[in-house]
């Protein structure tokens, strides 16, 4: 591989960040989404976007024209195009790890290997190849587990990136889920998740995927090893009841990882890999997806894998000005910057999309939840904001009083879906008309002056939204919605200078849990911090 990214002014001292401050003086705080709707009768089509699969109205959103402009021009100056051509000719962006992020070569087509990209170059040539082998073999063995009718629990052990991704995807596309088998997904060290399902489970019927890029994850390494033992002692128990020979770990333990070596000292043979330029949040498209890949069957798989693809494409190839990952990632920054606005949240309006939030949270918070730049120098500017959500309509009975009529304004990304799967009458017409009232609601609000005084029933409006579109919840389609989340955040994260690709933020928790485990116990409090110290005794006390 050749050198790392090419720099390029930090963004706070590039001349479309003073411009966009000035514009924000002049402008941007007082504009009111009311009185852009009423002065441009062109504003929806001015400020909506077609991508693939995914529809975009941008117009609920506290920008204009000269907004945009500016922000593009800050994306120029920042070097946006050229970082995201490094990320996708193979350069090591993620620096601090002498790391590729080369995730979009795990959806490229097998029939057309990086003919799309005109920077193709020939060591992501040679991973293509790789890339597509490991994918067939993944896919076909996939398809033997969707025929083996013993095999009826598939559970998968992992967390965070090998997590997230197939549970939230699985759930996702429950439509095409075969009935065949249930899935399950362990993540939590926390033994009463893994221990309620164990009793649920029986050996030699369950499928363990133990999902870990490093296997050295403590959480999944804890989970696997009491997996294993239950296996081994209910297995055995079955057989001395007269149930036939005892089931094998050979047959029943899959490792999805970098670490091969580690999953044979293990005692797991069958193993599928993938390369360390994956990172975690963006490794469902690899065999992290195994799970997905069961459940849905190679085809589906494929166009969930197609969706992401095309994604990629048009965020390589289309304007920038058109550009629907180029401009969500600027309007984050611009909120986060300008506005000062902390969070965002994030309202699926399907059910099905229920986990989509908490993997957003992790591709958002563990890729820009970062304070210094690539060099590791102190940046005097705020980075990603909290990101949060729930599906609608529950959200509206929880927490939208607060985007409603709380003190603080936080933008809130819609998701809704055209046409439904189900055949209940009514519902879904229901379900869309509360997605586009609250939306509504958020920017309409009660009025404005002596029509609408301040008060308890006073709604201030002015809120901004942005309402993503699809027509319908499959495979291609939440392909390409995960793709545009991955991009916006590329995005906004090439524009604050960090490298969105390690979680350093993570390592000093997993040490000091390490060091405090067996404290709890010895009693030793020494060298700990008061609150530690009292935490632990109180947990030792009889
Ligand atoms: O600790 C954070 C993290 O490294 C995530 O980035 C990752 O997705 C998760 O842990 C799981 O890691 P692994 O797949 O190596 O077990």
């Amino acid at each position: 591989m050749s050198n790392a990214a090419p720099r390029f002014p930090r963004c706070d001292q590039t001349a479309a960040w003073r411009a966009l401050h000035a514009h924000y003086d002049a402008h941007g705080r007082a504009l009111d989404l009311r009185d852009a709707f009423a002065a441009d009768p062109q504003r929806f089509a001015r400020f909506s976007q077609t991508a693939p699969q995914v529809f975009a109205d941008l117009s609920k959103n506290r920008i204009d024209a000269t907004t945009e402009a500016l922000l593009l021009d800050l994306a120029r100056q920042c070097g946006l195009e050229a970082h995201r051509d490094a990320m996708f000719s193979g350069e090591p962006v993620n620096g601090t790890e002498h790391r590729a992020a080369m995730h979009f070569l795990l959806r490229n087509p097998a029939s057309a290997p990086v003919k799309w990209s005109k920077f193709a170059i020939d060591d992501v040539v040679d991973a293509v190849a790789e890339v597509q082998a490991t994918r067939q073999a993944m896919l076909a063995w996939a398809g033997q587990v969707r025929a083996d009718a013993t095999l009826t629990d598939v559970v998968n052990i992992g967390i965070g990136g090998s997590d997230l991704g197939p549970q939230m995807a699985v759930l996702a596309l429950d439509e095409f889920v075969t009935p065949a088998k249930r899935f399950h997904f362990v993540s939590n060290v926390d033994g009463h998740e893994l221990g309620a399902l164990l009793q649920k489970l029986k050996p030699r019927n369950t499928l363990f995927l133990i999902a870990s890029k490093t296997f050295t994850t403590a959480e999944t390494l804890t989970n696997a090893r009491s997996a294993r033992q239950w296996f081994l002692e209910q297995g055995a128990a079955d057989a001395a009841v007269g149930h036939g020979a005892a089931p094998e770990i050979s047959r029943h333990f899959v490792a999805i990882t970098t670490h091969v070596a580690a999953a044979n000292a293990f005692g797991i043979r069958t193993t599928f890999g993938f390369r360390d330029w994956v990172g975690g949040r963006y490794s469902v498209w690899s065999a992290i997806g195994l799970p997905l890949a069961i459940a849905i069957g190679a085809e589906r798989f494929n166009e969930f894998l197609a969706g992401a693809h095309a994604m990629d494409v048009h965020f390589c190839s289309a304007p920038l000005a058109q550009n629907l990952p180029v401009r969500l990632g600027l309007l984050d920054v611009w909120y986060r910057n300008f506005h000062g606005f902390t969070s965002r949240n994030l309202a699926p309006y399907h059910s099905a999309l229920r986990r989509f939030p908490a993997y957003c949270q992790q591709l958002e918070m563990e890729s820009n939840g970062k304070r210094v730049d690539m060099d590791g120098q102190v940046l005097p500017y705020a980075t990603a904001p909290v990101l949060w959500g729930e599906p609608g309509t529950n959200g509206q009975h929880a927490f939208f009083q607060m985007l409603h009529q709380g003190t603080d304004v936080i933008p809130v990304e819609f998701i809704a879906v055209k046409t439904p799967s189900h055949t209940l009458k009514g519902h879904h017409a229901r379900l869309l008309a509360n997605a586009l009232a609250q939306a509504q609601a958020l920017m309409v609000g009660s009025g404005r002056g002596a029509a609408s005084p301040e008060g308890h029933r006073h709604f201030p409006g002015n809120r901004p939204s942005t309402f993503l579109l699809l027509d319908r919840l499959d495979p291609a389609s939440l392909g390409a919605l995960i793709a545009l989340q991955e991009h916006r955040v590329f995005t906004s994260g090439a524009v604050w200078g960090l490298n969105s690709f390690d979680q350093w933020g993570v390592e000093l928790g997993k040490l000091l849990a390490q060091d405090i485990e067996p404290r709890l116990a010895s009693g030793d409090a020494n060298g700990l911090d008061g609150s530690s110290a009292g935490l632990l005794h109180k947990l030792r006390e009889k």
